[in-house]
């Protein structure tokens, strides 16, 4: 058992408000326009005041950016664009003394094609044992000039690539995303030799990037995957896009990853208190406790919140199903409103012309009435996730009502995975962009030169220091949410109010409701001493897409009145 020096609640995530930091794009301490971790270092008051319990920053590790950093060359080493692992110890210490938790994100499914195991593979040759740890294949055609099947990787086009020396190697993402080959020993002993690494550089958590796709069956004759291109983020398994029986998939939610993750759960159980892991799981509800289970990772994203249109109903069946499955699995469930994947959700909740589905990875510029209503709608859900039982993960830059950039010049466009349909750029870039710290600058405060992805004239207006300034803010509704959550806190249970189909309410434990109107009319509260509301009440009524938290009135002691 390795004594990590400060015993803590070993069960310290279940109800924990996890910020999400995307490196590059937090801040950028050296002037280069990329964020890096003295950056992080910098504004670790900013997470003090929001009042964070824990941090997860995606990928830091040294990489070729081929897809923002989630193309590894190195997993126990940092970027030196970002800093060093002196500096990465530096901001673990800072949050740690905070009493901030630190969960890093850990992407076992791929390396990059320049980690040095892909480059021995490739010096190694067709045939040598170096080549057995990831997937390669002859192809098929009379001289293998065709690749071994069709399956085609979640970024578009085949997921082989063909190599001068005529093997294919196999990509779920992009070509400079080699898979692992999961069933051979070094893979799997590498990767807990780092998860090992970063435990004992103090870090208390994981998450897993694609959890569900490192095992594959790949057997000939190879199951044909009738892929719906791009089916991220999707629900993959049966009844999904793919309709496999549970667990069939040749590439996803196989029942191998058990294994997997029971040998990572041994890791984290030889620490004290034992790492937190949770999964990038994109399966159908019902395959979530696979990864969830305490013998397992212990939690797997749930994100049954981003299909919801703004709608009551729809909701209150994910509150109540996604409640449910968590308590069947010994484990909490995880509210996901936004992250560095999706289109920002005061974006997504905006009137637009878009499809609801089609919202979750497609933005167009809207007009002020609609980003109004947008943010108004955001806000309303964040209240309504923080209120519920579980942990709720945001995305940097949400705290600020951040909307999506939807006018970033194709020239200036990063994420792979861009794409144009319909004459709609569908980009991950548009809720990357740098965040404005200050209402004016170079690159708002973001750092000393012009930021890696270019940020909008509106910024400004919605930076850390304008919005520090104004009680009404987003900023500060957020601080006083967050902080009123730790102040109300308490069991994992909710019974719901019946105020009317268009709204959802619920009381917690100790008294704490939690109401939202998701009606065109106002709507009357419950009794209560209202503690928060996202937008100010009317005549006493909450109105339409707007929360409010209530307690209970304060009782005066009848015998000392
Ligand atoms: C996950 C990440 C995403 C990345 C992909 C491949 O879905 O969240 O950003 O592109 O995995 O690693």
């Amino acid at each position: 058992m390795t004594d990590r020096g400060v015993r803590s609640d070993p069960s310290w995530w279940r109800q924990a408000v996890v910020y999400q930091v995307y490196p590059r794009s937090f801040a950028d301490a050296n002037g280069d326009g990329v964020g890096d971790l003295p950056g992080v270092l910098s504004r670790v008051d900013h997470l003090v005041s929001l009042g964070v319990d824990a941090v997860w920053f995606s990928p830091f590790y040294p990489s070729a950016l081929s897809d923002g950093g989630y193309d590894v060359d190195d997993y126990r080493d940092v970027d030196p664009t970002i800093g060093t692992l002196d500096d990465f110890d530096a901001v673990v210490a800072a949050l740690h003394a905070h009493g901030i938790r630190v969960i890093i994100d850990i992407v076992p499914n791929h390396s990059s094609d320049r980690h040095v195991r892909f480059q021995e593979a490739l010096a190694a040759g067709p045939g040598s044992p170096a080549r057995d740890r990831y997937i390669f294949r002859d192809g098929q055609g009379v001289a293998g000039e065709l690749p071994p099947n069709d399956w085609r990787s979640f970024f578009g086009g085949p997921a082989w690539t063909r190599l001068p020396d005529g093997q294919w190697y196999l990509h779920l993402f992009t070509p400079h995303q080699p898979d692992w080959n999961w069933d051979h020993p070094d893979v799997a002993e590498d990767f807990l030799r780092t998860l090992r690494f970063w435990g004992d550089r103090g870090v208390d958590g994981f998450r897993v990037d694609v959890a569900m796709c490192l095992a594959k069956d790949l057997r000939e004759p190879y199951a044909a995957w009738e892929v719906v291109s791009a089916n991220l983020p999707r629900p993959i398994g049966a009844g999904g896009p793919s309709r496999f029986p549970d667990g069939a998939h040749p590439l996803l939610d196989r029942a191998e990853l058990d294994t997997i993750y029971a040998s990572w759960r041994q890791v984290f159980d030889s620490y004290d208190p034992p790492l937190f892991a949770v999964g990038e799981t994109w399966v159908e509800p019902h395959r979530l406790a696979r990864y969830s289970d305490p013998r397992g990772l212990g939690q797997a994203f749930n994100f049954d919140f981003l299909w919801n249109p703004w709608e009551a109903t729809r909701f209150r069946e994910v509150i109540r199903d996604s409640l449910a499955l968590a308590q069947t699995a010994g484990t909490s469930t995880t509210w996901v409103l936004s992250n560095h994947d999706l289109v920002r959700h005061a974006t997504r909740y905006a009137p637009s012309p878009l499809a609801p589905d089609q919202r979750l990875t497609a933005a167009v510029p809207i007009g002020p009435e609609a980003r109004e209503q947008g943010l108004r709608r955001a806000t309303a859900a964040t209240m309504l996730a923080l209120a519920l039982p579980g942990s709720a993960y945001l995305y940097q830059g949400e705290e600020l009502g951040l909307h999506e950039v939807t006018d970033i010049p194709a020239a200036s466009v990063q994420d792979p995975q861009a794409r144009l349909v319909d004459g709609v750029l569908i980009t991950r870039d548009g809720c990357r962009v740098p965040l404005p710290w200050t209402t004016s600058g170079p690159s708002f405060g973001f750092g000393d030169a012009e930021a890696h992805l270019p940020q909008p004239e509106w910024f400004g207006a919605v930076s850390v220091q304008t919005q520090t300034a104004s009680d009404t803010s987003t900023l500060a509704l957020y601080r006083r949410a967050l902080q009123l959550r730790h102040e109300l806190q308490c069991g994992e249970e909710l019974t719901w109010l019946d105020l009317g189909a268009d709204v959802v309410g619920f009381r917690r434990p100790n008294g704490w409701v939690s109401v939202t109107n998701f009606g065109a009319s106002p709507t009357a509260l419950p009794p209560g001493e209202v503690r928060l509301t996202n937008v100010d009440l009317v005549d006493g009524l909450l109105p339409a897409d707007a929360s409010a938290w209530l307690v209970p009135v304060a009782t005066t002691d009848a015998r000392t009145s």
